[in-house]
């Protein structure tokens, strides 16, 4: 089911996110009120369970980003980390152990939106605050959610996939979703539904657990076999993990990805390198540093029992149980042509990372210089 999503007026600007924090007392009272405008912080504990690793935004930019925010606005805070790597039951434990460490927030990405409402419940006897971070956790009793506007990330997807089609009109795709246990891949399914169907011929769609880049190479290749090498125009991917997977099985089977256009999202490195190699169409940039740097300032004031930075919140989504409180930040299309202006100007990848070697032409083409 789509959620239905309420932005108070617009998404907030990148910059708009910038939240000035000095240093100051610290507030162990828990109770409401005053603004997390204090450095101190008291050694609070703080904890960031993310859901997987295969995707490279985790490691390369969600948690380092937010660790390096929750350090700048308070030294002396402890970061539990871990990692889930795809596994609910894994997930569990941590969130588990994080608990028993003594955690006075959870910062929960969940590997599964539906079942991780069970480690939301066990916080809250604990009267741990829960953050939803970038997936909705559903049927919970969640205080905030941190992410984009999902179902637009699915629209921009689908826009750009017709545009490189010419508009659509006589051409057939495959449709690889992430994974079924994803509130975000819902959305991005909904969104990209909404733009392609009755434009495209839709020959085959797949939902891809665990969002893994092998399954997608899988199910690419049982598409290509099922529709023939020669009838797919193109290939609606939900991230680049499953776009890369996509363009392998392409390759494996002698299809030359510069002529079938693929999507993706989040920006990755290699996604990035490919697009300007033009073996993919484009990626949704989502600006996972202010992402993670709103999650850092929201879970450090509530560890201290405080209402949020003030202009935080932008929003509410509804969860299935509740209004949850929301900061939703605006995704982009990216192509060849705004790589430079937007992935690179913000810093978000260096040109000297994706100008390596041979992609050196394609960066000097785009105008980007390393
Ligand atoms: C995130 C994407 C990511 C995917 C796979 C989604 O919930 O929003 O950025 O590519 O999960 O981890």
């Amino acid at each position: 089911m789509t959620k239905y999503v309420r932005a108070a007026g617009t998404m907030l600007a990148v910059a708009a996110l910038a939240f000035a924090a000095g240093c100051g007392d610290d507030d162990d009272s828990g109770g409401g009120g005053g603004s997390a405008t204090t450095g101190g912080g008291g050694g609070k504990k703080i904890a960031l369970l993310l859901p997987e690793s295969k995707t490279t935004r985790y490691e390369a930019q969600d948690r380092p980003n937010f660790e390096r925010k929750l350090k700048e606005l308070c030294s002396d805070c402890e970061i539990i980390y871990s990692n889930a790597d795809q596994d609910a039951a894994k997930q569990q434990s941590q969130a588990e152990a994080a608990i028993t460490k003594g955690a006075n927030v959870l910062v929960l990405d969940p590997v599964d939106s539906a079942s991780a409402a069970s480690i939301v419940t066990r916080a809250k006897q604990s009267k741990i605050p829960v953050i939803s971070y970038d997936r909705l956790i559903t049927d919970a009793d969640v205080d905030y959610y941190i992410s984009f506007d999902n179902e637009q990330v699915g629209k921009l997807q689908g826009s750009s996939l017709l545009e490189a089609l010419g508009g659509g009109s006589g051409k057939t795709i495959v449709m690889i979703n992430g994974a079924p246990t994803d509130n975000n891949a819902k959305l991005f399914k909904a969104g990209a539904h909404s733009v392609l169907d009755g434009k495209v011929k839709i020959a085959k769609e797949y939902d891809t657990p665990d969002w893994s880049p092998d399954k997608a190479q899988t199910e690419m290749e049982q598409a290509i076999t099922a529709v023939g090498k020669s009838n797919i125009d193109g290939v609606y991917a939900a991230n680049d993990g499953t776009g890369g997977g996509a363009i392998a099985a392409m390759k494996g089977a002698g299809i030359d990805p510069k002529k079938v256009p693929v999507t993706g999202q989040d920006a990755e490195l290699a996604a990035v390198q490919r697009i300007l190699a033009g073996e993919q169409y484009m990626t949704v940039y989502k600006a996972i540093i202010p992402e993670a740097e709103a999650a850092a300032e929201l879970a450090f004031a509530l560890a201290q029992g405080k209402e949020p930075p003030s202009g935080l919140v932008n929003g509410e989504v509804d969860n299935g149980q509740k209004q949850v409180p929301s900061v939703l930040l605006k995704p982009v299309a990216v192509t060849k042509d705004n790589v430079a202006d937007t992935i690179i100007k913000d810093g978000f990848l260096k040109a000297s990372e994706v100008c390596t070697g041979e992609y050196k032409s394609a960066c000097d083409a785009a105008g980007i210089s390393g």
